[in-house]
């Protein structure tokens, strides 16, 4: 699908392998979540903008790059937040938004809690981050938000997505690229990915 880009980077499918694994501890489950969200803004940043530089080394004039887009992190909560910790290595200036969605057990569909985007946002780019992408309903829900206050260049980033949860954010948002690490089969009856990994925030903070 036009705009879906899955990894295949062999790094990212090795950590991914390991996060799936069950008896992966919850300190250990954290490391990667925050390793592979580095891998993957490293894979969907690759378009930033530049300024040219001249940097003087100790030996000579350099010419460099600066990065010209303002780039806003998105952690959906609450997994979203593991992988903001690898984002924000890569882009330590970028400014942060704390967005608050749960799923609603029953119906599957995305409850906002939590909101703290600025009124009046500057950013060139936001990057959304939570961990799985099943239904849908919470990166579309978010995009919506991210739109309304005239974000324009908007991308996914995210760990595990199912079809269901692709074919939704992109046909709600289609100008949203969608970065993976993997594309599983299926969700199951209670909207969880399969094999998926199971539920992301509480292997993340240990409330399974
Ligand atoms: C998980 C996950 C996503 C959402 C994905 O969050 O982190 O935000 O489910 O499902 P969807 O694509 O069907 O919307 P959850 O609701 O479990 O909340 P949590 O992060 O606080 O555990
Ligand atoms: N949320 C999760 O944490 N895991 C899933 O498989 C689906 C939604």
């Amino acid at each position: 699908m036009e705009n879906v880009f899955a990894s295949k980077h062999p790094l990212v499918a090795h950590k991914l392998a390991l996060l799936r694994d069950q008896s992966t501890d919850p300190k250990t489950f954290r490391e990667l979540v925050r390793e592979l969200a580095s891998l993957l803004v490293y894979e969907a940043t690759e378009d930033l903008l530049t300024t040219p530089i001249q940097v003087q080394t100790p030996l000579a004039l350099s010419q460099g790059a600066e990065l010209k887009d303002k780039i806003g992190l998105i952690p959906i909560l609450r997994a979203g937040l593991g992988m903001l910790e690898g984002a924000r290595e890569l882009m330590p200036s970028a400014e942060v938004w704390h967005i608050g969605l749960y799923r609603d057990e029953q119906t599957l569909k995305p409850i906002e809690y939590y909101n703290k985007l600025p009124v009046d946002p500057t950013l060139s780019m936001c990057l959304i981050l939570d961990p799985m992408l099943a239904t849908g309903g919470s990166a579309v829900a978010t995009t919506d938000v991210l739109k309304r206050r005239g974000i324009k260049k908007i991308k996914f980033l995210g760990l595990i997505g199912a079809p269901e949860g692709i074919q939704n954010l992109h046909t709600h948002h289609p100008d949203v690229p969608i970065f993976l690490a993997a594309i599983d089969d299926q969700l199951n009856e209670r909207g969880y990915i399969l094999p998926g990994l199971g539920d992301a925030g509480d292997r993340q903070f240990g409330t399974g």
